[in-house]
């Protein structure tokens, strides 16, 4: 087997499977407990910086000149992005405080600082000229969360505005402007179940000072981020590709991939800030992990076809829990 991954990238590993089945379910927690794995630990800050950081504001910045249409803010969640950059800097100068610093100055502007990039920004709160783009790029560029801003309007809840470069084989181009229920419409039985409506309840509830987070997952094939489904071209021939590989070839490309959400009700505006983190993990580094090894051969093993269809392996799952299995431990 080979090592190709950064250590913290496996020690902050969010591994999502508590069981040995999984199932949809309105899966959320208070944000900002650690969890401790069986390799480290993650999940003590809603931001995470790490050793991918640089690669990957690079891999949004080239997505975006190419696709603008990933990143939207409708007319009527500008304030809501503003209150989207303020919140989140502030929680990187509290996560980081050697990386990132925001000051209120006597004059009621901004002084915000990001030393990884080396940037030094003085603004006021509103005014899109204090900066060098709008809040969602600015803050876009130094996060690598994707952002989407949820409008609450009554009961319901509307995807207004993010910055969305990595995602999993849906198109935030297409979502953009549609409420939380159309959204989630192409999931399977999570309808009957009445999943997403008691999500959209929840979400409805949240308070200013106590996110939630949930993670969501998929296998995903290499460690490429924009899987959007406007790409499918460039990433979709992976499928078939798979199916040809041998036995090392497969268990460095293949990726479990996790996806880390938070759920923020902005301060200001009284928004839904929902980030998304996608972090991914080769199958063979994974079954290094005996736990882990375990763990995620029981689930893919005794995931419903329905499920491993819509998550898009459903062609090379036998394979991968084959590839598990043959991994374990001899007695
Ligand atoms: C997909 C649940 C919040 C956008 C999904 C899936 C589930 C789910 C079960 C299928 C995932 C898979 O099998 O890989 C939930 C729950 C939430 C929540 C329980 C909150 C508690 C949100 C929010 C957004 C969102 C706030 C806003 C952008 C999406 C999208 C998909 C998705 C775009 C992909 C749909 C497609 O195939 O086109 N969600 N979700 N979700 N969710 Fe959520």
């Amino acid at each position: 087997m080979s090592t190709r991954t950064a250590a913290d990238l496996v020690t902050t590993f969010p591994f999502p499977f508590p069981q040995d089945t999984y199932r949809y379910s309105t899966n959320v927690e208070p944000a900002g407990r650690p969890v401790e794995t069986p390799a480290g630990q993650w999940g003590s800050s809603m931001l995470a910086v790490d050793s991918e950081y640089h690669h990957e504001l690079n891999e949004r910045a080239e997505i975006l000149q190419r696709d603008p249409s990933r990143l939207q803010v409708l007319d009527h969640m500008r304030p809501a992005a503003w209150d989207a950059m303020l919140t989140l800097m502030q929680e990187l100068a509290l996560a980081y405080p050697q990386d990132f610093s925001l000051t209120r100055n006597a004059d009621g502007t901004f002084t915000w600082i990001n030393h990884l990039l080396g940037w030094h920004q003085q603004f006021t709160w509103g005014d899109e000229s204090s900066l060098p783009t709008e809040p969602m790029a600015y803050i876009g560029a130094q996060v690598q969360e994707d952002i989407a801003l949820l409008d609450q309007r009554g009961s319901e809840l509307f995807v207004d505005a993010g910055v969305i470069t990595f995602a999993a084989d849906w198109s935030f181009g297409f979502d953009v402007g549609m409420s939380f229920m159309e959204i989630h419409g192409p999931v399977p039985r999570v309808h009957d179940l009445g999943v997403i409506a008691r999500a959209q309840t929840f979400i409805t509830r949240l308070q200013v000072g106590a996110p939630y987070r949930r993670t969501n997952w998929s296998l995903t094939i290499g460690r490429r981020l924009d899987v959007a489904t406007e790409v499918y071209d460039r990433w979709g021939p992976d499928r078939g590709w798979i199916q040809t590989v041998d036995d090392t070839t497969f268990g460095d490309a293949v990726h479990l991939r996790v996806e880390v959400q938070h759920l923020v009700r902005l301060p200001q505006t009284g928004a839904v800030m929902f980030l998304i983190r996608t972090c991914m993990l080769p199958l063979s580094e994974l079954a290094r992990i005996e736990p882990w090894r375990a763990r995620t051969h029981a689930v893919l093993q005794e995931l419903p076809e329905d499920m491993a269809d819509y998550k898009g392996f459903l062609s090379y799952r036998d394979r991968a829990v084959a590839w598990l299995d043959r991994q374990a431990p001899a007695d």
